[in-house]
């Protein structure tokens, strides 16, 4: 078979020879001698037309009647028409009917609203703005593997299965043999896994910061990019209960080299993604959201905005919004704040630094004035937070104190503390949320539409 997308992004000289595609009807509108069907072969979002006419095709009238998203194999040539909307055609010669699709196929030409192709997620693929994202998807997976590989960091595969709860917010999903009947209980009537299948309480990852961390320690840089799980009790359309995170980690880096390190990984993704799906953006452009290409060209052309979390409070106050939930120093962001500094006050990516210890992981890294952590979040138009960074607490007595401070068991995080004993040197990392990125990167405004198999609160198909 040809694929249709060399034909469109490759050089077509096939002189006499016939050529073959395969694909599945996208539309088909016929009349007594000749029929045009739009064949859509999965290399491309742009399809190929095909001309067949009632001379020559003894199948011709079984051809025309066929259903939409029917699989045909076509023979037949090529012909350029630099007049036409589609710069060739393929006259068909011989055609094939390898599937013939049932009449209720449930993507009919009419628009169907997200809402409603999400129920259908097996089939949602095979719609133009599904197409575009989930190959975007697939694109920006390899280029952040890439640009990380290109630059020294080694991939380091972080267990699922975990006992630890990196981000201390207990959001988890318990992993478990037993069903609560028969979990024993323990004399303060908690629920006793010594029994169980690893002998303690085990739950799905949430991050695998800290089980890349001692690899930072032998190979310097390294990351993580696999799936994590959060019971977040969040019903917004940016919280999935599963997504995936890239979490790179540096030794011998302080703060200011997560700000550069994730700035020049962000960049070359979208610079990547406008050099390679080209297309695909410029359909979500046309068709989900207009600005799209232009933010996504800003963020390669412009320096993403600096600011420290202090300046941001002082940004807020100022601001002519009735926020719902009142700003002073001292609070966690909310999303209409994250967005209000991102999209109106700088228009574009700000990472805001140091924020206050009372609220971030005990792991980060405390800053001089007591107050405040070396921690650092991204927050873009649109989404709001994009990345959560820091450089982490090395002082192996600082963060024993916090450790405790903050009632974590120190039986359980000894290796942890090895870290910090065994050639301890500062080191920092980030976590991207990819889902969020993809949003950014699609202009899709809701995460369960960058993800081809949803799992959010309250819903699970498939
Ligand atoms: O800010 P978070 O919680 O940071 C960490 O997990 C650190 N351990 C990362 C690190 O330093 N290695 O999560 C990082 C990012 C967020 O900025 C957000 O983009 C995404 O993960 N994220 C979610 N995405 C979708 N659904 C959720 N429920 C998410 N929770 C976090
Ligand atoms: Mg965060």
């Amino acid at each position: 078979d040809v694929l249709v997308k060399d034909l469109y992004t490759k050089p077509r000289d096939f002189g006499d020879e016939s050529i073959t595609v395969s694909g599945w009807i996208r539309t088909t509108r016929s009349s007594k001698k000749i029929a045009f069907i739009e064949l859509n072969d999965g290399t491309y979002i742009k399809n190929i037309q095909v001309i067949a006419k009632r001379d020559g095709l003894d199948n011709y009238e079984d051809v025309t009647k066929l259903p939409i998203s029917s699989t045909l194999k076509v023979t037949g040539k090529l012909v350029e028409t630099p007049d036409a909307q589609q710069p060739f055609e393929l006259h068909a010669e011989a055609i094939d009917i390898e599937g013939v699709s049932d009449p209720d196929f449930p993507l009919q030409k009419k628009a169907h609203s997200l809402e409603y192709l999400r129920t259908i997620a097996h089939l949602r693929p095979r719609t133009n703005t599904f197409y575009a994202v989930f190959k975007i998807r697939s694109l920006a997976a390899f280029a952040i593997h890439e640009y990380l590989q290109k630059n020294g960091f080694v991939y380091v595969n972080t267990p699922i299965i975990t006992s630890s709860d990196t981000e201390g917010a207990g959001e988890m999903f318990r992993v478990t043999t037993l069903d609560d009947q028969d979990t024993p209980k323990t004399d303060d009537g908690k629920n006793d896994y010594s029994k169980d299948f690893f002998g303690e309480e085990t739950n799905l990852t949430v991050s695998g910061q800290l089980q890349v961390e001692p690899f930072a320690l032998a190979f310097r840089d390294v990351y993580t990019f696999g799936p994590t799980f959060r019971a977040e009790d969040s019903h917004t359309k940016r919280h999935a209960a599963e997504f995936w995170m890239i979490e790179p980690e540096m030794a011998f880096a302080e703060l200011p080299a997560v700000l550069d390190r994730s700035e020049g990984l962000l960049k070359y993704v979208v610079q990547y993604l406008l050099d390679n799906a080209s297309e695909d953006l410029q359909f979500l452009n046309d068709n989900v959201d207009h600005d799209l290409l232009d933010l996504l060209h800003k963020t390669v052309d412009e320096d993403f905005a600096r600011i420290t979390y202090t300046k941001a409070i002082e940004l807020l106050e100022k601001a002519d919004v009735d926020f719902k939930f009142p700003v002073k120093w001292g609070i966690d962001f909310n999303s209409e704040h994250e967005q209000y500094l991102a999209e109106k006050v700088f228009g574009k990516p700000v990472f805001v630094t140091d924020y206050p210890r009372d609220f971030k992981a005990f792991y980060m890294r405390d800053n001089e004035d007591g107050k405040t952590v070396a921690a650092v979040d991204l927050l873009v138009p649109r989404i709001g937070e994009l990345i959560g960074g820091s450089q982490r607490e090395e002082r192996e007595d600082i963060l024993e104190a916090k450790m405790k401070e903050f009632g974590l068991p120190r039986e359980e995080y000894e290796w942890y503390l090895d870290l910090r004993k065994y050639g301890g040197t500062k080191h920092s990392g980030f976590g991207i949320g990819f889902e969020r990125l993809l949003m950014y990167v699609t202009g899709m405004d809701n995460i369960r539409d960058v993800i081809p198999y949803p799992r959010v609160q309250g819903s699970i198909n498939f």
